[in-house]
């Protein structure tokens, strides 16, 4: 039987995928500046997001946003520079943020110009401080997280195996992902749990055999993303490959 904390939208063609994706995505902005004035969003990088992130560009979704009450940062980042080919904000900055009128000042990108990771993310914790509305208990609080999961269960970057999955004081930590051989940064448990709402992106046949350990009620807890859940609704986007191994009969 699948869980039924989630909610599912499975889609048979990337198009549709993209388009239910989006039309959430708007949905959620439009309610959030309604309700509380702003709406806040942590992007993903991967590829999944890629062209839903075009799609958010094009009149038909950009023209209904007033982009001055959007604020944006980012769920993780490569300890790269900006302007590096694998920086997540350098993605979402190519494929969304040069293409909307989101003030400057409304972007939060994950600093990565500190010489050590771990000042990076105590600083991008000050940020989050800052900008982000509080919930009752005055803990800082996303509107929406974007997400995406990797083919070994990983998703922002709470990778398998890494200390980073342990943080439960800090919103925002660096961590060191051996099989990567690289630093990244990312929120962690408490503040992913938080959010209002979370949204994954996932494609692909190669994310099937997880995908389902993930979404089936009672399977053991064996990868990162499975302990990821929003406080109001975790949405999953799945294309039809991705979701080839969910029994729809146990629906
Ligand atoms: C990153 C991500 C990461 C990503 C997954 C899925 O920086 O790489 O934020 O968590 O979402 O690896 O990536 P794909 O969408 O490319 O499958």
């Amino acid at each position: 039987m699948l869980k039924q904390d989630y909610i599912l939208h499975v889609q048979p063609d990337t198009n549709s995928l993209n388009r239910t994706a989006a039309d959430y995505w708007l949905a959620q902005a439009i309610h959030s500046i309604e309700c509380y004035g702003s709406f806040h969003v942590a992007l993903t990088g991967g590829s999944s997001p890629i062209e839903l992130y075009h799609l958010l560009t094009t009149t038909e979704y950009a023209e209904k946003l007033n982009w001055q009450y959007i604020h944006i940062y980012l769920g993780d980042e490569r300890y790269v520079p900006h302007n590096h080919a694998d920086s997540n904000f350098g993605m979402a900055r190519k494929n969304l943020l040069d293409h909307i009128p989101v003030p400057v000042e409304n972007l939060h990108p994950i600093p990565t110009s500190y010489e050590q990771a771990f000042e990076a993310a105590v600083k991008y914790e000050q940020t989050l401080q800052q900008y982000l509305p509080k919930d009752p208990n005055g803990f800082p609080q996303f509107d929406l997280i974007m997400l995406g999961m990797g083919d070994d269960g990983h998703t922002a970057s709470l990778f398998p195996e890494t200390e980073i999955l342990q943080q439960f004081d800090k919103q925002v930590d660096a961590v060191y992902v051996q099989k990567l051989a690289s630093w990244r940064i990312s929120l962690t448990y408490p503040c992913l749990n938080h959010a209002r709402q979370i949204m994954f992106m996932v494609k692909g046949e190669n994310k099937s055999e997880i995908l389902k350990q993930v979404l089936t009620e009672n399977s053991p807890m064996q990868y990162p993303v499975q302990a990821v859940l929003a406080s109001e609704q975790t949405h999953w986007f799945i294309d039809q490959a991705a979701a080839s191994q969910l029994d729809s009969s146990s629906d």
